[in-house]
């Protein structure tokens, strides 16, 4: 009998459930406790939101957060390592109109991959991330017909280069960079098994690059019952048409009845608000505070809650980090909801990226995780010949 520890015992009732709260590794870069949320290496995510972009990546990446220099010097390697063949924006201009942003951002990814993977785990983890700013500026720019890519500047940071290479038409470009700078933060990374993390991992564990498991990761989070909820929750709000807590309680209970979804409440794990939803409430009132789609989203927080209670079953009424995330999005002047999971993709390929490094150099004494490999119980696979 093995002296290790029991941690899970999977029984037949737990098959076909999705994986749903199997230990199965882990993981280095956050946790994610269900009444406190998400904290990266220790950090609660509500010291971090406010940080640097970089110095949260640098967090993930080194498992400390960087002294002044360390930043600096940091900061200034993702500029070096930011480069973009120009044939890779060539080509994404070329892409159908028809396809989904995050479509786009999936072939611009495996595009980048192909012109400039080098074959090491944590110089093309770093790369990439030093690239996004670029890819994310230009799945917008070039899709919705803003215009040529704009000169990258690097040296501006992450976000402040990505939103520079957007031009956004009518945006304050202040406001944006103040709101995509906690976005990005808050993102980043959601514990071990969230699926396009996951994901990213298992694609990687069969020695896939970092590009092409990337890829697949946000394929993952294109899902509408993952990264693409933020765009059904903003459409959600859209279509409550009132900032009337009453108008809205109604709205609720006449989805809730006709078995419709309300979006942006509820979590496989949390069952607590997600401290994601409040640090963007908070700025939401600070930097939106009369914007009506957010106003509306802000009742949400109160008379959803109440409506989600009323049904025992529901394990979490409470709203999670795509709550009014969407909102927010909509008030800086980015109204078509259909990019707004290729942002959740900008933030989150920086916490895959540190977790692929992670499993593919660290854990295993160096070794790295092996291939990823789980049994399936065979059924309806009774032994029968075929008849001669
Ligand atoms: C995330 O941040 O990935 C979402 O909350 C979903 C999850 O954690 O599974």
């Amino acid at each position: 009998m093995s002296d290790h520890k029991v941690l899970f015992e999977i029984t037949e009732a737990h098959l076909n459930t999705g994986l749903r709260g199997f230990p199965v590794g882990t993981v280095r870069t956050s946790r994610v406790d269900p009444l406190e949320g998400v904290s990266y290496v220790g950090y609660p995510i509500e010291d971090l939101a406010y940080l640097d972009p970089e110095a949260v990546v640098y967090l993930l990446f080194h498992k400390d957060l960087p002294t002044d220099a360390q930043l600096a010097e940091f900061k200034a390697d993702l500029a070096a390592r930011s480069k973009v063949d120009p044939h890779v924006l060539e080509m994404l201009g070329r892409l159908p109109r028809e396809g989904h942003p995050m479509e786009w951002l999936i072939a611009g990814l495996v595009l980048l991959g192909m012109t400039g993977k080098v074959g090491d785990w944590r110089e093309d983890a770093l790369n990439l991330v030093a690239r996004t700013p670029t890819l994310i500026a230009n799945v917008f720019r070039l899709r919705s017909g803003w215009g040529d890519p704009i000169e990258s500047r690097p040296e501006l940071g992450l976000v402040e280069n990505m939103v520079h290479q957007m031009g956004v038409p009518g945006a304050d470009p202040d406001r944006l960079r103040q709101l995509l700078r906690v976005f990005y933060v808050l993102h980043m990374d959601h514990g071990g098994g969230n699926l396009s993390t996951f994901t990213g991992k298992a694609v990687a564990s069969a020695h896939t690059d970092v590009y092409a498991s990337i890829a697949a990761a946000m394929a993952g989070l294109y899902g509408p019952l993952h990264g693409r909820a933020n765009q059904e929750c903003l459409n959600f709000v859209r279509s409550v048409g009132s900032t009337d807590p009453v108008v809205i309680e109604q709205f609720c209970r006449d989805t809730l009845a006709r078995g419709g979804k309300i979006y942006g409440f509820g979590h496989a794990v949390l069952r607590a608000e997600d401290p994601r939803a409040k640090i963007q409430y908070e700025l939401g009132q600070k930097l939106y505070p009369d914007d009506p789609l957010f106003q509306t989203a802000l009742a949400m927080r109160t008379v959803a809650v109440k409506v989600l209670k009323e049904n025992p079953k529901v394990s979490n009424p409470y709203p999670n980090v795509d709550a009014v995330s969407g909102t927010l999005l909509n008030a800086s002047g980015l109204t078509d909801s259909d990019y707004y999971t290729v942002l959740f993709g900008f933030s989150r390929i920086a916490g895959i990226c540190a977790q692929i490094v992670d499993e593919r150099t660290v854990f295993r004494g160096g070794r790295g995780v092996p291939i990823y490999r789980c049994k399936y119980l065979a059924e309806n696979q009774e032994p029968r010949r075929l008849e001669k």
